[in-house]
């Protein structure tokens, strides 16, 4: 039995993770009358939503015509034929449902002339199934987007009566005979533990982004979720599919938006040329994310870069009035300044492809659910279990995301997952009595970690976590470098056994903290590199030097990945290739979403 005394909480629901998904669920579930805590590591809008700068895609029609459909090809197209087909579908459609609503929360989305909400052009949205001309379909409050949603679900959250543990880092799941019934926490400022005992656990944890040296996310982004979820034998999907983004602020990875480029925005490269003319004469610079990052790591690589060590590609917005600067985009010309010394107005901004976003993570259907596949059952649930936003896979994102489709997948499956628990969880019943079994479990580990007193410090071991990952699940990726990434990260993963933590308190104890946080990241990161070199193909953000080409025939699938100490064990699962309706009723054609070549 553990020696850590703990206070035991029951809820109906309990969310973890207070960034857009979890906010959303956790509003959607209080609306509803679910007894529903939210545990959150962070001051909830300090979470990562808030550094979402360009947008929310949705159908809306503001700047002139748009069909739900196209944007279902879009980010069918976008996730290079990896997504699964209903819950692409899902998404699309109820995309301008969600931003209504989150204007009658309140946020306060830029407006047109008339008043209505304003949209911009961002990479990969288009028109007539990607026939037509690009499309203004990111609705968009200035370049500080996440900012306002946070800020908004939060007091709403709050109106509805939903109990906020602020400052609590979850340490593991509770599962009860393969159901999750819980999730134990330790409270940062006073050094208590606390226990969540409830019929359902929402993770809404976001992204891994700092399992790499450079990345967009913050410093909190630690794959949390995808940690817990390991631990409890359960699968983390796609993993290998990890987004670059075209402008980090070069030596910062601090985000320039895509809208950047959307308001009218242009990459250049060492001799001045506009290069994504070439690559992609119809819609240059606006074209998917994976491809223009690629596109500057070849200008980089052939001698075009720019700056004294040619290393880095410029973002010209100098051209562009004044007054949009100052009205679309002023969060950037103050990063820019800040960050790159550069005022925005005069002169280019230096940026380079930064990770900035996880397509893989918990596979679950559309409605959050958790799934644990199995050979009888690819889609098999974990009762008790879902994952929401950048935490989750659904997938809609598949091999590459568009920008400004992840808030809005935030959203719609925050809200989806809502409304599922609505239907699963019955309020009048009791919860039944705590694992106690379970909780120590969770509390042996930590007490495990917090005693560790091997050789390596935790900031030494997650460098050098972060540096190989950088060095070899690169934007380009060849059998070589993959080979010697798995190695690598074998041996980086194993000296988790062998961590020192100085620091023996339970208060404000951010060594502990930061290696219960590299216990997150470590499983992440082994599942991304394990995986991208098992997938012997080139589709989306996997960019395979040896195997150049997309393979249906052999690679349309997902991959799943279960991590245990240093073993990666890897399975595939089908992808859904069915909407959600036909074309009789008001659905999709399938034949304008069937494979073919992706090019922009
Ligand atoms: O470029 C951006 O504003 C990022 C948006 C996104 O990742 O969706």
């Amino acid at each position: 039995m553990t020696a850590y005394p703990y206070e035991t909480h029951d809820y109906d629901v309990v969310v973890v993770g207070a960034g857009g998904a979890g906010l959303r669920a956790t509003l959607g579930m209080a609306e509803q009358g679910l007894r529903t805590a939210c545990v959150t590591k962070v001051f909830p809008t300090r979470s990562h939503t808030v550094a979402a700068q360009g947008g929310i895609a949705a159908s809306l029609s503001n700047m002139g015509p748009d069909h739900w459909q196209w944007h279902m090809y879009d980010t069918v197209k976008g996730s290079d034929w990896l997504g699964d087909t209903d819950a692409m579908e899902y998404l699309a459609r109820h995309a301008p449902q969600a931003v209504y609503e989150l204007e009658h929360y309140g946020v306060p989305f830029s407006r047109t002339e008339e008043g209505k909400i304003y949209q911009r052009p961002f990479g990969g949205h288009t028109t007539e199934f990607g026939e037509g001309p690009p499309v203004q379909r990111t609705c968009a409050a200035a370049d500080r987007t996440g900012h306002a949603i946070l800020h908004t679900l939060y007091g709403q959250s709050l109106k509805h009566n939903a109990e906020f543990y602020v400052e609590y880092f979850a340490i593991d799941l509770i599962m009860t005979d393969g159901a999750c019934t819980g999730v134990v926490a330790w409270k940062l400022e006073d050094g208590t533990i606390h226990v969540f005992n409830a019929k359902m656990v929402v993770l809404a944890t976001g992204g891994y982004g700092r399992a790499f040296f450079s990345a967009t996310g913050a410093h909190t982004c630690t794959g949390d979720g995808g940690g817990m979820v390991a631990r409890a034998g359960l699968p983390l999907q796609d993993m290998e599919f990890v987004q670059f983004h075209p402008t980090g602020v070069y030596g910062a990875g601090v985000l320039i938006t895509e809208g950047a480029r959307g308001e009218g925005g242009y990459l250049t490269n060492s001799e001045g040329e506009r290069f994504m003319e070439r690559y992609a004469p119809h819609y240059k610079d606006l074209a998917s994310r994976d491809v223009v990052s690629r596109c500057m790591t070849i200008e980089i690589r052939e001698g075009r870069g720019v700056g004294p060590n040619k290393d880095h590609i410029h973002l010209n917005l100098s051209h562009l009035p004044p007054e949009t600067l100052h009205l679309r985009l002023p969060g950037i010309s103050e990063s820019a300044r800040i960050f790159a010394g550069v005022d925005l107005t005069k002169e280019p901004v230096p940026v380079l492809p930064t990770v900035h976003y996880n397509m893989g993570g918990i596979p679950t259907n559309y409605w959050g659910e958790a799934l644990n596949p199995t050979a009888k059952d690819p889609d098999a649930v974990v009762p008790g279990l879902m994952a929401v936003g950048e935490a989750g896979c659904a997938s809609v994102h598949g091999a590459n995301r568009l920008g400004s489709n992840s808030l809005i997948d935030l959203v719609v499956f925050g809200r989806a997952a809502a409304i599922r628990a609505g239907q699963l969880v019955d309020p009048k019943t009791y919860n039944p009595p705590v694992n106690t079994a379970g909780v120590d479990k969770a509390l042996d580990r930590f007490d495990a970690l917090r005693n560790a007193n091997g050789a390596v410090p935790t900031a030494e071991l997650r460098l050098e976590m972060q540096k190989t990952m950088q060095a070899d699940a690169a934007v380009f990726r060849t059998d070589k470098t993959l080979a010697e990434g798995v190695a690598k990260m074998a041996k980086v993963a194993a000296k988790l056994d062998d961590l020192k933590v100085t620091d023996r308190s339970l208060i404000w104890n951010s060594d502990l903290m930061e290696t219960l946080e590299l216990t997150n990241l470590m499983p992440n990161a082994q599942a991304t590199i394990v995986a991208a070199e098992a997938r012997k193909e080139s589709r989306g953000a996997h960019a395979h030097e040896d195997y150049p080409d997309r393979d249906d025939k052999n690679w349309r699938v997902h991959s799943l990945a279960r991590v245990s100490g240093t073993k990666v064990t890897l399975s595939t699962r089908p992808v859904h290739v069915d909407p959600l309706t036909g074309e009789k009723e008001g659905g999709i054609d399938m034949t304008k979403i069937a494979p073919k070549a992706r090019v922009y």
